[in-house]
């Protein structure tokens, strides 16, 4: 039998209540129903360096290797960010620069923006869509702003808004239909 399509997001906050966390977890759990492998790299828990800081790979804490083989054995990533004064957050982009194309290209990706204002993640989104292409990666058309993001979460990550629940879900399908097909 086919092994099952492995998705793994990144979630680009490091903040202890993060509704990036909260929308990319009502994601995986729509994928996982529909029969996807499922994990989530939140980055708090990953002793990662900056990009450059370390001249030689093999002198990289044990946690960098362990992100990169996550990123590796993935057939489809999710990126999530906050918008961060009107683009994506650097600990998003310190990770992806981190791994680089040999891990990314080719793979599925899907995008989740989060924003604490009304005009959402917009810009983070199309941001993060050209660093993607620039990995020449295979971004899904379908992405989910979150704008008010305080207002569309429950304190268990409960997305209560039904618009948004139903953006998360139909980009789940999106990924597990095309994943699939990709893969
Ligand atoms: C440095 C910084 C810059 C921000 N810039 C914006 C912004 O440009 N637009 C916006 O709507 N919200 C902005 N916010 C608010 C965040 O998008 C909001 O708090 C979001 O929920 C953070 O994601 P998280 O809950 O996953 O940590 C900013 C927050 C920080 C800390």
């Amino acid at each position: 039998m086919d092994k099952p399509l492995k998705i793994v997001a990144i979630a680009g906050s490091l903040r202890d209540v993060s509704y990036t966390r909260f929308a990319i977890g009502v994601t995986l759990k729509e994928a996982q129903k529909l029969g996807a492998e499922i994990d989530c790299v939140d980055l708090r828990e990953y002793n990662l360096p900056f990009c450059e800081q370390i001249k030689n790979e093999k002198d990289f804490p044990k946690d960098y290797f362990k992100f990169k083989s996550k990123i590796d054995n993935a057939d489809v990533l999710i990126w999530g960010t906050p918008e961060y004064h009107g683009a994506y957050s650097g600990v998003l982009k310190n990770a992806i620069d981190l791994i680089g194309r040999k891990e990314i290209e080719n793979k599925l990706i899907g995008l989740i923006g989060v924003a604490g204002g009304s005009i959402g993640a917009t810009n983070s989104l199309n941001g993060l869509r050209l660093v993607a292409r620039h990995l020449r990666a295979w971004i899904v058309p379908h992405h989910v702003s979150i704008p008010s993001a305080s207002s569309k979460f429950d304190a268990e990550g409960n997305c209560i808004d039904i618009d948004i629940k139903n953006r998360l879900h139909e980009l789940a399908q999106t990924l597990v239909k095309y994943g699939n097909l990709h893969k």
